[in-house]
């Protein structure tokens, strides 16, 4: 596995040892960990996950390239799309952008608002990583003044009732998933252990009674049991996760974008792996277990799953369509020729068709991602009439 891809340096092994040596000692004193302990810990570990600690991560320098990474055009159809929910909800509506990265969206969705003449009253960020804040912070020092003033991050959800949209990019796919396997009719799941070597291994244990109710109902959603040997990811805490991030947004919008697919395509009986995926810079693998805190670690989502927990939560799926048909209806054609009409010279021109190709196209981003809208406590919802007339959520 690791012979095809790059060599991580002394230092990094050396970030990645001292995580390891924090694992196997959990392990030592508490037994297997579930593997979405081991991903929670890969992830945000404090100074040693791969979000908390200082990778550079997004762009062409890190380990993935993400929409809002690509260019402006991502942010300004988002901002289409939305500012006149946000008109419509008055003066005192606001923003809640949850995972916000390397600030690359904030900063272009805040100016598209200022230029599309709606702007949030506060533009909020929840962002667990304390090295993404900074990020953030460094990157929308920049923005005048007027705009950044808006700015501000929140150290959990609101708790006090708002009005608004919220808005989340590759957030959901980051969310510690949990590994079943299915073994002579029961659901196991995925632990991680110590072999005697004291190397990480996988290993299977029954499940608990939350997550093989979880797949339970799968099952019964889907009309079919898993074969025999299947293996894939749920997120038993979805619905409590989307309950504790939206809870308190008693009028307005949630729009989340990601990569993933209805409940039917993600449980195919050819995807007998899951969708689980590590990254390492531009490298897809997976193997989650080498090198941990260096690699992003991923799943597809669920949007059924998605759909199922907003209904609970007291939203109603608005629209559901892929990325390409989102970004289309939501004015990139006009963005798209704006930007060019801007550009600075033929090179600038160049990257806004990659970028348009990158966003787009069926076998990049156009079709692998998809975007869900959520609403509630909203009359007559002011969305593009092209993105309502586009939308699948039929497929759900
Ligand atoms: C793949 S990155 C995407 C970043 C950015 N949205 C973009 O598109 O470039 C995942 C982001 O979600 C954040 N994140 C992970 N779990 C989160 C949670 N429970 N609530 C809010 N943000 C979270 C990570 O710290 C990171 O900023």
């Amino acid at each position: 596995m690791a012979s095809r891809l790059p060599e991580p340096g002394a230092d990094e092994r050396a970030h990645s040892d001292r995580l390891l040596r924090q694992l196997r000692e959990q392990i030592a004193v508490h037994g297997p960990m579930p593997f979405s302990q081991f991903m929670e810990r890969s992830l945000y570990a404090p100074g040693l996950g791969y979000y908390s600690a200082g990778k550079t991560k997004f762009g062409e320098a890190g380990d993935f390239v993400t929409a809002p990474e690509l260019g402006e055009l991502f942010a300004r159809c988002v901002v289409h799309a939305v500012a006149p929910v946000l008109a419509a909800l008055g003066d005192e509506a606001d923003f809640l952008e949850l995972g916000g990265g390397s600030g690359a969206f904030a900063a272009a969705a805040l100016r598209a608002f200022a230029a599309s003449g709606v702007l949030p009253r506060r533009y909020l960020i929840l962002e667990p990583s304390a090295d993404l804040r900074e990020r953030q912070r460094e990157r929308l020092a920049a923005l005048p003044a007027e705009l950044g003033a808006r700015v501000e991050w929140l150290d959990r959800p609101p708790e006090q009732d708002w009005r608004g949209v919220l808005f989340a990019n590759e957030v959901i796919d980051a969310l510690p998933t949990t590994r079943i396997a299915m073994k002579g009719g029961e659901v196991y799941e995925e632990y991680v252990a110590l072999d005697g070597e004291g190397r990480l291994m996988r290993v299977d244990r029954p499940a608990d009674a939350l997550v093989a109710g979880a797949v339970r109902h799968v099952e019964r959603d889907l009309g079919a049991d898993f074969p025999e040997g299947y293996r894939t990811e749920i997120l038993p805490q979805l619905p409590y996760w989307l309950q504790a991030v939206a809870g308190a947004l008693e009028a307005g919008l949630m729009l989340f974008v990601d990569y993933g697919y209805v409940r039917r395509e993600y449980y195919r009986a050819e995807r007998s792996d899951g969708t689980l995926m590590a990254h390492y810079r531009h490298h897809a693998h997976a193997d989650p277990l080498w090198l941990p805190g260096l690699n992003d670690l991923t799943a597809s989502v669920d949007f059924t799953a998605l759909a199922e927990a907003g209904n609970s939560a007291g939203f109603g799926v608005a629209a559901y369509l892929p990325q390409a048909q989102f970004l289309i209806a939501s004015g990139l054609q006009e963005a798209f020729e704006s930007a060019h009409a801007q550009a600075a010279d033929e090179a600038a021109r160049y990257r806004l068709a990659q970028e348009v190709k990158r966003l787009t196209l069926p076998d990049r981003m156009g079709e692998r991602f998809q975007a869900m809208l959520l609403a509630r406590g909203i009359e007559a919802l002011p969305l593009p009439a092209e993105l309502l007339a586009a939308d699948q959520g039929d497929r759900l």
